[in-house]
Order: C-alpha cells, then sequence, then structure tokens
C-alpha cells in the first residue's frame, strides 16, 4: 500500500491510486507500451475495453479496434500521447496498482464534458484524428452512439463525466478489477457535487466548480457491458454491428459474435 492509495481492493491485494501527469512519466515500460497500443482507439471519445485472458497486450480485443484492425497503427502515436495527456489533466483518472509487483493492473481514464451549447467558454482542443480514415470512422460510430441520447437535455444537467477508457491488463483479468474501477468512479463522481469535498477541491483550474449529473460511457463489448448491468446502468442507445461498415464490411463480420451490439449507457450520480 503507498500514500497514493485511494482505496484497497481484492483483499488488499490491489491498491486504487490516481492516474496523474508525474505517475504516467514515472510507469513502468508495459504502461506505456499498453497506452501506445491501446491509445488509437480512444480519441475524445467514451469508449470502453475489456480484454480477453491470452491476448499480450490490452488492445487486442477491443471490438472496434478488431473491427478496423487498429493493431500495430503506429503513425498517430504522438497525437496519441497528446490526447492521453489531455484526458489526465481533467484529474479523475484512476489505475489499479498490484501491490506485490508494483505493476498497474487495470485503468479508468475519464473526463469532464460540459454542455457546449449552453456553456460555449468551454473549449476543447481539436480533434487529432482527422485524415486517418479508420480514426474518422471510429469517431463516427461513437459520435452516432453519444448523440443518439441528449443526457444534459432528458437528465436535466450541465455536465457529465464520460468514462473514456477501462481497460485490464490480461494477466489480471477477471478479478473484478474494471467493476471495481467503474464502481470508484461512480462514487467518486457523487462526491465531486459536494461543494468542498476533497475531491471537488482537487478539480484542476479548468473544470473548477464542475457537478457532474451522470456518468456515461459507450461499452463495445459484453464485458463491459455486464459491468454496466451489475452496476446499475441504463442503457440509452444500442446499435448492432451489423449497423457499420467500412471498406465494405459489416463490423459484425470482423467482431466476435458473441458481441452483437454496441450500447450508449448512463448511470446518474
Ligand atoms: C460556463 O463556464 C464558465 C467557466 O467554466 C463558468 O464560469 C460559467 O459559470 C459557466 N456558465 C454556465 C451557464 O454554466
Ligand atoms: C489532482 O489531485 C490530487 C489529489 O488527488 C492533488 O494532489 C493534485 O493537486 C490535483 N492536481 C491538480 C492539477 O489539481
Amino acid at each position: 500500500m503507498s500514500e497514493r492509495c485511494l482505496k484497497l481492493i481484492c483483499n488488499g491485494e490491489f491498491e486504487i491510486v490516481k492516474i496523474t501527469e508525474d505517475l504516467y512519466d514515472a510507469a513502468v515500460e508495459d504502461f506505456v507500451i499498453l497506452f501506445f497500443v491501446s491509445l488509437v482507439f480512444f480519441f475524445f471519445f467514451p469508449l470502453t475495453f475489456l480484454f480477453k485472458l491470452f491476448q499480450n497486450y490490452f488492445s487486442k480485443n477491443e471490438n472496434l479496434g478488431i473491427a478496423l484492425n487498429l493493431i500495430g497503427c503506429q503513425d498517430t502515436r504522438a497525437s496519441q500521447e497528446k490526447f492521453l495527456r489531455l484526458l489526465l489533466k481533467d484529474n479523475i483518472s484512476f489505475a489499479a496498482r498490484h501491490i506485490p509487483s508494483q505493476q498497474l493492473a487495470a485503468l479508468c481514464v475519464n473526463k469532464i464534458e460540459v454542455n457546449k451549447i449552453e456553456n460555449s467558454s468551454h473549449t476543447t482542443e481539436a480533434e487529432p484524428n482527422v485524415g486517418i480514415p479508420k480514426m474518422e470512422k471510429i469517431g463516427e460510430i461513437i459520435h452516432h452512439m453519444t448523440t443518439s441520447f441528449d443526457v444534459y437535455k432528458e437528465w436535466q444537467g450541465n455536465c457529465i463525466i464520460e468514462l473514456t477508457f477501462l481497460s485490464t491488463r490480461t494477466e489480471f483479468c477477471r478479478r473484478g478489477l474494471a467493476l471495481h474501477l467503474t464502481d470508484f468512479i461512480l462514487d467518486y463522481g457523487r462526491k465531486l457535487k459536494e461543494q468542498d469535498s476533497k475531491e471537488a477541491l482537487d478539480l484542476p483550474a479548468h473544470v473548477k466548480g464542475q457537478r457532474s449529473e451522470a456518468l456515461t460511457s459507450v461499452f463495445t463489448s459484453r464485458f463491459s457491458q455486464r459491468i454496466g448491468e451489475k452496476l446499475g446502468f441504463v442503457t440509452l442507445f444500442r446499435e448492432e454491428y451489423t449497423k457499420f461498415s467500412f471498406e465494405g464490411e459489416t463490423l459484425a463480420e470482423k467482431i466476435d459474435p458473441q458481441h452483437k451490439y454496441i450500447i450508449f449507457v448512463a448511470k446518474r450520480l
């Protein structure tokens, strides 16, 4: 257990820590590889990944990544890292660290989104995936999902937390780490709503005072969808993978048939 420990989980074998930029800089090589491999999938969008036991890297089983064959896509590396750093600036991303080995076993990267129509003073940087067809396709799918339901309007809030990226290292799968982390960010989001809570005070200047009404995400696999079911997320929109195609093939043709659809989910905080 370290001084950064926010919560002990799995009988004290893992601790939840905040992923800050300095932790990212100091991270073990594996962690960096993990990010470079998987970052291509989540440019600016809420997108969830879970991975099967036998794969070496996290991202090999994320369905949109599989469908678009993004593994090993190197040309976007610099902007990927830039994007990750941008996400981490909101200071609400967490990792589960395996205490005996000090490895980061699972990650939950989140960002605060303010309704831009109501508050045009809040701006995000330009999306870095323009000009890369596969990335544009992912962007198009996620946009299709997240614009299907106006959470701000229907749930009457001005701000939401987007669970952007959720992933577990292969060797630490099936321990419930992604579930623990998702539960943790839900709890953290609730505390952010309390004025003067430690969590609210730790928000950096550009999001200071924001009170999120809900946590949203796009769950692309049955693994993440099951986490949503267990934690009481509401499905706002669902689309079958047969509905999307890229270069003449539907995504359903590329994805394991156990994952039939992609869903946009939310839970009130
Ligand atoms: C818009 O955002 C700014 C800066 O975060 C904040 O000061 C202001 O109160 C917000 N306006 C509304 C209508 O939420
Ligand atoms: C981020 O949160 C940590 C504690 O959780 C705090 O010590 C730090 O000052 C925060 N960083 C920023 C930039 O606000």
